[in-house]
Parts: C-alpha cells; structure tokens; sequence
C-alpha cells in the first residue's frame, strides 16, 4: 500500500509566536498551528469539536488550547479533549519545519 504525502506550507517558523497558535486555512478546510514555549510546532482541526469556532482565536496555555467560545480545552500536541463541555478529541497532523518554513501534512 502507498501512503500519499501532502505536505502543505504554512508560513515561515517565526510568523508564529512561543505560546501561540495562528489560523491556517487551505481549499474548504481550516487548520490550527501552534507553536510550544519549545518553539516546537503542532497543528490540529481549526474548529472546536463542541461547535465549529476557531481555535486560533483561542489562549495556548503550556501544551493547552483553550476554545474562546465555551472555555473548553485541548491538549493540542494529542489533541486530546481536557474539559467539558469539549468531549471529543481534535485530529491531528504531523507538521516538519524544513527551511524556516513549517509545512502540515494534510490527507
Ligand atoms: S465551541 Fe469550543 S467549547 Fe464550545
């Protein structure tokens, strides 16, 4: 079986903050890009499991991304759902900096 690979530029590794996430949207679908106090880079779903908000609009505490719109949080580096009312988890996608650019891999 053959994998496809879709790697996907972002932007460059510095356009994000230590501690921040920006909103990265590509064709019909919106992503998350985090960047850790470790300046290393994740990168989930753009929207909120519990209702289609965006959370890049959202606060990067530690490893957590807190949903601006009922508070509920992610673990954003599992993507794991940490509190209610989120209860389902964020997908994820495998991000690689290559040139001071980070690229997501999208299927
Ligand atoms: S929309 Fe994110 S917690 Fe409700």
């Amino acid at each position: 079986m053959s994998l496809t690979t879709n790697w996907i530029e972002v932007c460059d590794k510095e356009d994000i903050d230590e501690e921040d996430v920006i909103r990265f949207d590509h064709g019909n679908r919106t992503f998350a890009v985090y960047r850790s106090a470790d300046s290393d880079y994740y990168a989930t779903d753009g929207y909120c499991t519990h209702e289609k908000f965006h959370l890049a609009n959202g606060l990067v505490m530690g490893n957590i991304i807190e949903c601006p719109k009922h508070n509920g949080r992610f673990d954003y580096t599992s993507g794991a759902a940490k509190r209610a009312p989120v209860c389902v988890d964020l997908k994820t996608y495998p991000v690689k900096v290559e040139n001071d650019k980070i690229f997501i891999q999208i299927d």
